[in-house]
């Protein structure tokens, strides 16, 4: 039986059953014989759920750079390790092999060193889909730097709140990046974004679109001049296993974003752990994930996770609509892709296109599929299982969080037999619950609650950066001695879990995560804006839509409305992005609200539903009557 490589189902349930009996010592396993230290740990797991605190492998010594490069330069130098497919189908991809990878990482690392950057420090990276973002956080992860990355899609307002929120003192973006047929100005985001940090010193700056760019003397350098000096000998900081390794901002309910702080070795541990598994990685394979390293999935899935196995992982600058529909497909074809892992929703807006896209490709490389980031609908799980897989690549639905680090629940691909929307199966070590309404737990099958976990896994975040008390309050409170996801999930007859979608006001669009307080705080912004409240409703491509229903200030009465929803959208896209941009905005005369004072979302979502005729008992409201008038201005 082999722990770290699971070929079987008998072999999970062993794997899994032993995981629950003896978490420690099965960890303890795992991370001595597939991992590179420099000192052992003295002890595996201290924690409590209550004060939370959570240490794995404390005492131990090591660098995930180390691990991910160092150690497989003897026996696979020459394999390539990030394959670079740019944007542009006819300019021709980059093969990187290890060594080549290793002394990328050195030099940059060197780059900043000569820059000041010490062991603790946060530095932002703000950069497209190029190697030199994974070439960015890997050379931070090897001095002991904690990288934050912030997608390359927020505003320049979003970034400059994650700069400051962790006090990053260095940015590394690039001069501007290619999206399909556009190319974004990121740099002017940069330089909009710094005009509210004082506190940054360093700019580096990466070139890729070659635009003109304003450089600020002092303080914004090029890269690339400063590699060219640079050695690419450079030895690793060696960290503590709980010392910090990165920060990665996600939205919550309520207020700022949540800076989830991720530490270094059970982080690689689990990550590296659960590639093999989910993914059946096996040597000379080709695996392909198309998320952007701005997000968990990027962090743990093309990086860190696949170089820890000596993966080939492939990075796409791309769209899937860029030149045609058909992109994804000739990737796959052309690099023979065996692991290929996306996003419900870019297979629905896939789904939506001619199939021939799909057929006018060889895909017989591929031998398992994931998804991952919001539920997948029965008929985008048959279309990609059909069209894609020919029903000969197995769907691995993977459910995680940006807080745990790794993929909590999923099929293993070829053992665990799979159902079209269910995440199935824990992963070993995962230990579930569901909760009721009483804030007990839910025993046996076929029940619905909510989805908690009750003992630590090594990849879990372990804190909010500088805020502890919302990290306890978030995850620990709603329930005793557990973790809350914040889901809802249903498991049924054999064991299976579904995830049914988020139990709190947080709305899940083209699989990225929108908290509705910081976009109801950018649309009351606008001067005309007396309050507003937002609500998702489901949208066939990107899973859920936004509508926002607004009451206006006696002042804003008068507008024009088409020219205020303009407005509004555009305050949303500068404050956050234009992913959280509405799709429909209601002017209302008033929100409905309680007695004390809280806005009925319930209401509202039913009506963007087009549900108002099962709104129950509104009697109670503050303002029952508001209901009435907004069901019939609703723009359903
Ligand atoms: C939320 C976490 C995990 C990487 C990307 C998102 C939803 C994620 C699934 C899935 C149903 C899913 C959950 C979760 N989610 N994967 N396979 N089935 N829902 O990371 O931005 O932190 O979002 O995404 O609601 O809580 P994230």
């Amino acid at each position: 039986m082999s722990n770290y490589h699971i070929k079987h189902l008998e072999e999970y349930w062993q794997v899994y059953r032993k995981s629950v009996r003896h978490p420690e010592h099965f960890w303890e396993e795992i991370a001595e014989e597939h991992f590179v230290w420099r000192k052992r740990w003295d002890k595996v797991l201290e924690w409590d759920f209550d004060t939370p605190i959570v240490k794995w492998f404390q005492g131990g010594q090591l660098n995930i750079t180390e691990n991910c490069l160092d150690r497989h330069l003897a026996t696979r130098g020459n394999q390539t390790a990030l394959l670079f497919e740019p944007n542009d189908p006819n300019s021709p991809a980059e093969h990187i092999s290890y060594s080549e990878l290793h002394q990328r990482v050195c030099k940059m690392a060197n780059v900043l060193k000569s820059k000041g950057v010490q062991k603790g420090d946060r530095i932002c990276i703000y950069l497209p889909m190029i190697p030199e973002l994974a070439v960015a956080v890997l050379a931070c992860a090897r001095i002991g730097a904690v990288h934050s990355v912030v997608f390359a899609g927020f505003s320049s307002t979003a970034l400059a709140t994650r700069i400051q929120d962790c006090d990053c003192r260095m940015v590394i973006c690039s001069d501007g990046s290619y999206r399909g047929e556009k190319i974004l100005d990121l740099k002017s985001i940069v330089d909009q974004a710094l005009e509210e940090c004082p506190e940054v010193s360093t700019v580096l700056v990466v070139q890729r679109t070659l635009q003109d760019i304003a450089m600020v003397q002092d303080r914004d350098f090029y890269m690339a001049d400063l590699l060219e000096k640079s050695s690419a000998d450079c030895p690793i900081e060696i960290m503590e296993a709980e010392d910090p390794l990165f920060i990665l901002y996600t939205s919550g309910s309520t207020g700022k974003p949540k800076g989830m702080l991720h530490t270094t070795a059970g982080y690689m541990v689990y990550t590296a752990y659960t590639f093999k598994n989910v993914f059946q990685y096996r040597d000379g394979d080709v695996y392909w994930c198309t998320a952007d390293i701005g997000w968990i999935t990027g962090h743990s899935y093309i990086v860190y996770g696949p170089l820890c196995n000596g993966a080939t992982s492939v990075m796409f600058e791309g769209v899937p609509s860029y030149p045609d529909f058909g992109r994804f497909w000739e990737i796959v074809q052309k690099h023979k892709v065996s692991q290929f892992y996306t996003a419900p929703t870019a297979i629905r807006a896939l789904a939506k296109e001619n199939v021939d896209y799909v057929n006018s490709y060889d895909l017989s490389s591929l031998k398992v599929l994931g998804t991952v980031g919001e539920p997948i609908n029965e008929e985008a799980w048959h279309w990609y299982n059909e069209n894609v897989g020919k029903k000969n690549s197995p769907i691995a639905d993977t459910w995680f969080q940006t807080e745990t680090g790794g993929i909590m629940i999923s099929p293993i691909p070829y053992s665990t037999p799979t159902i079209p929307t269910f995440a199935t199966l824990p992963l070993p070590g995962v230990q579930l619950a569901l909760m009721d309404h009483e804030r007990e737990e839910i025993k046996g099958n076929q029940v619905h609650g909510k989805l908690c976990i009750k003992f630590p896994w090594p990849s879990m975040a372990r804190t909010i950066y500088g805020d502890h008390d919302r990290y306890r309050e978030t995850y620990f409170s709603a329930y005793d001695q557990m973790y809350f996801t914040g889901d809802g999930a249903m498991r049924d007859a054999v064991g299976y879990y579904r995830i049914t979608g988020r139990v709190d006001d947080v709305i899940i669009v083209s699989g990225h995560n929108i908290g509705t307080a910081p976009v109801e705080d950018a649309i009351n912004e606008h001067p005309a804006v007396a309050e507003s409240a937002i609500v998702g409703y489901p949208h066939d491509v990107k899973g859920n839509a936004l509508y926002a229903y607004i009451t206006l200030k006696e002042s804003g009465e008068d507008r024009n409305h088409d020219n205020l929803r303009k407005e509004i959208n555009e305050l949303i896209r500068s404050r956050i992005g234009p992913i959280a941009k509405m799709d429909k905005i209601q002017f209302t005369q008033g929100l409905p609200k309680t007695r004390s004072g809280k806005i009925m979302r319930r209401i509202l979502r039913k009506i963007a539903h087009d549900e108002s005729n099962q709104l129950g008992d509104i009697s109670t409201l503050l303002n029952p009557e508001v209901v009435e008038s907004i069901i019939k201005g609703a723009m359903i």
